[in-house]
């Protein structure tokens, strides 16, 4: 059991913080996983009480666990404050200091929930007030997507917080890479034989990369029209499992050897053709709240990369994310070639695909090809499955519980570096620095109608499925 740290969120208030962190903390204090002297120090502009924030905050808890609840309510102290008042900084400073007096380690994460605008004043205040500087422990900071929003701003943040901290001191997180299905990918293809030897260009006729979710921006409209789904989702979480997928056999699965092979794959990316690019937005978007009358921001993006290096050249990758579809899924399809055997001659053969299910129903699922009972060779598509709840049971980590404890525990392979983050924005800066017509798309379906065309192009089609991994039906 983790414990005496202290968990500073700054942005307490925020979407993040409330819908993610405090349920991840409420969820890891019931799996024991912290406990004991350990404090939450929850930061934000609005005047609230301890008592006020605590009930805020239960609201986003789905069934609280009243032992776990209490112990977090004790630990966590609301603290209200701008963040570019730096006599507040110092007054946040003397506190964390009192909570410290009587542990002899010192041990501080600094959890930045706030909007990326505060990301430099935040640090440089931190940095003013002695805090980057471990005394008795460490100091480490986090920082939430999406960091900057293009490539030379991005480069400008990374100075700025390399000014404060030391490299080893900084955590960028991205919550796809501490989702378990995620983290499996490694697993999957580096454990298996099965895999090993297809998963390449002789192997593999296309993979897709799916992250779709059947809501609109909700309240989050102000923040989502200066970002749009290429900034949201695209540069981070769908490039992410680009890599995990792309990548070459690490040495290891040590933090280094991992980044080494994933930020290879991003530099392989060939240039995007224009052709190859569909965004959209859903109807109706201009009317949300926060959201700019005429705006051109997309809520979809679709597009196709290639990763030119021995093992892919020629493979397509299709990522595409957006909101107001007609599912909410997240899944890497990927697609087999065909038999090509004389035996087969006019037989009308499926290919096969694996899917890994990320969510709902975590999973993974194969189809191949199996005989019909009694008929004379005809052959049909069936399917093979693992339903990672039947197997491990309902109460795997959240992705938050999961980053949270690796930050606390100073483990950095589902972290991201900078030299990743650099070439996923060079990839993504091709898309928006450009101006691509922006479609529009009907709430539930999957997206404008130049999104199917750029699959069909070449003879494949969107995976718009949800696998029943239960049962591989
Ligand atoms: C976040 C985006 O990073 O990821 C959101 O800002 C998106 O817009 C979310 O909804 C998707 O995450 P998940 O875990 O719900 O699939």
């Amino acid at each position: 059991m983790r414990n005496n740290f202290t968990f500073i969120i700054m942005g307490a208030t925020g979407d993040l913080a409330q819908k993610k962190l405090f349920p991840a903390l409420h969820g890891l204090i019931k799996m024991k996983k912290i406990g004991g002297e350990f404090n939450v120090v929850a930061v934000a502009r609005k005047d609230l009480g301890n008592k006020d924030f605590m009930e805020i905050a239960k609201k986003n808890i789905k069934s609280p666990n009243e032992e776990a609840w209490k112990t977090l309510s004790e630990r966590t102290h609301y603290f209200n404050m701008d963040f570019n008042d730096a006599e507040k900084f110092a007054a946040l400073a003397a506190l964390l200091d009192s909570l410290d007096a009587k542990s002899a380690r010192h041990d501080r994460l600094f959890y930045l929930a706030t909007l990326p605008a505060h990301f430099g004043p935040i640090a440089k205040n931190i940095k003013k007030c002695g805090l980057a500087d471990a005394k008795n422990g460490w100091a480490r900071v986090v920082f939430e997507k999406p960091f900057g929003d293009d490539r030379k701003s991005a480069k400008k943040l990374d100075k700025e917080l390399l000014g404060v901290f030391g490299e080893d001191q900084i955590y960028r997180i991205d919550h796809y890479l501490g989702k378990e299905l995620v983290q499996n990918i490694g697993v999957l293809r580096f454990a298996n034989m099965l895999f090993t030897p297809l998963w390449n260009r002789a192997g593999i006729d296309h993979v897709q990369i799916n992250i779709l979710e059947d809501f609109g921006v909700g309240g989050r409209g102000e923040f989502y029209d200066a970002t749009g789904a290429l900034r949201d989702v695209a540069q981070n979480h769908l490039l992410q499992l680009l890599c995990l997928t792309a990548m070459e056999v690490p040495k290891d699965f040590s933090e280094k050897s991992i980044r080494d092979e994933k930020v290879k794959v991003l530099k392989s990316v060939r240039k995007i053709a224009k052709q190859d690019v569909v965004l959209g937005q859903y109807e109706g978007y201009e009317k949300e709240k926060g959201v700019k009358r005429g705006s051109k921001t997309e809520t979809f993006c679709a597009f196709r990369v290639f990763v030119d290096n021995e093992r892919w050249r020629g493979v397509p990758f299709y990522l595409r994310t957006g909101k107001n579809l007609g599912k909410k899924f997240a899944s890497i399809y990927i697609q087999f070639k065909s038999p090509q055997h004389d035996i087969l001659q006019n037989r009308d053969i499926k290919p096969n695909y694996l899917v890994v299910q990320i969510q709902p129903d975590d999973g993974m699922l194969i189809r191949i090809n199996g005989k019909v009972p009694g008929e004379k060779m005809k052959i049909m598509p069936v399917k093979m499955t693992f339903c990672h709840e039947c197997t491990f049971g309902p109460n795997t980590p959240e992705a938050y519980e999961t980053l949270i404890v690796d930050a606390i525990d100073g483990s950095k392979e589902a972290f991201i570096r900078s030299d990743e983050i650099d070439a996923s924005w060079k990839i993504i800066d091709q898309i928006t620095k450009k101006k691509f017509p922006v479609n529009k798309y009907n709430t539930g379906s999957f997206g404008p109608n130049k999104a199917e065309e750029l699959a069909k192009a070449n003879g494949r089609e969107w995976f718009n499925k949800i696998e029943n991994v239960v049962q591989g039906l």
